[in-house]
């Protein structure tokens, strides 16, 4: 497994200190939800289970936003399912668990577009565990600069089919026009009443200086992702629902981070965003 970690960048790399953050949320007595894999996948990495000296300054400011985010999406993507989303796809899925860890709709169709390297590391830690998916699963493994439209239809995705679409962790990675030329491709693939769902914060003090202390490497990695997620969304065809995470938050009884409570302290906005596909690009 030791070889298989080698071959994951650094960017990959960050999907385990998400799940480092879900399994402490899994081990909460009253957590928001359960995710018995991250555990499993770090001790497969060789990784701590609590945060070290040098994280603990990350977990304070990102831990209430991934807890609330992964609850939040949790939900809303079980919703789309049930409501007629058979088709799920989690971009950049990372170490997400949501194929095998909530109870999918019987005829769900879960796609997983992530970098090889990641993908084969979490697919033998699931094989290991014999966990089986809730649903039928396809692993899409690909890079988001490359054709990875043409991936997903190879893997067996139809752009016809309503679809509940997850780019969680991400934006905040990714050139504005990165994220753009994502959602381009990814609206292109999207039937109508179909549902996309994201999180997305503006960087600011706190969170460089908390990556900073685990490495610049990492601080870099910060990009600008959409200014403007609400105008970024109507601009592409969807009807945006654009939440603050301090609001998103507090309806679940959690606190986040001074520098995403708005007020005088806020180093910027910490957003929860879905929206559902009308039909073609609207107007500004
Ligand atoms: C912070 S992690 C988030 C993972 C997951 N969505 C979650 O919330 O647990 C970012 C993920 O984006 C993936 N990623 C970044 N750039 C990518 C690209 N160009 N192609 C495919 N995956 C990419 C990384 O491999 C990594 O797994």
């Amino acid at each position: 497994m030791a070889s298989e970690l080698s071959g994951i960048d650094a960017i990959g790399r960050t999907a385990f200190a998400v799940a480092s953050l879900r399994a402490a949320e899994h081990r909460h007595p009253e957590g928001l939800f359960t995710d018995p894999y991250a555990e499993r996948i770090l001790r497969a990495a060789g990784m701590p289970l609590e945060p070290q000296a040098d994280s603990r300054g990350f977990a304070a400011v990102m831990g209430a936003q991934v807890v609330v985010r992964s609850r939040y999406f949790d939900d809303l993507l079980l919703g789309a399912a049930a409501t007629g989303c058979r088709q799920i796809v989690l971009v950049a899925s990372g170490m997400d668990s949501r194929p095998w860890r909530l109870a999918w709709p019987e005829g769900t169709v879960l796609f997983e577009v992530e970098q090889e390297p990641v993908l084969r590391f979490k697919d033998h830690v699931m094989d290991e565990h014999d966990a089986q998916p809730a649903g039928l699963r396809h692993p899409v493994a690909t890079d988001l600069r490359d054709d990875w439209a043409s991936a997903l239809t190879e893997a067996g995705f139809h752009a016809d089919l309503p679809t509940a679409w997850l780019v969680e962790g991400l934006l905040y990675a990714l050139e504005e026009t990165s994220a753009d030329q994502l959602l381009a491709v990814l609206s292109e693939l999207s039937a109508p009443g179909s549902v996309l769902a994201f999180d997305h914060f503006e960087v600011g003090p706190s969170l460089r200086a908390a990556t900073d202390r685990i490495s610049p490497d990492l601080t870099r990695l910060w990009k600008s992702g959409p200014t403007d997620p609400a105008a970024w969304l109507h601009r592409h065809g969807w009807e945006p629902s654009v939440h603050e995470l301090a609001d998103v938050a507090d309806s679940f009884g959690r606190t986040v981070h001074p520098a995403y409570t708005p007020g005088p302290a806020a180093e910027g906005h910490s957003w929860l965003a879905s929206a559902t596909r009308t039909t073609a690009a609207l107007p500004d």
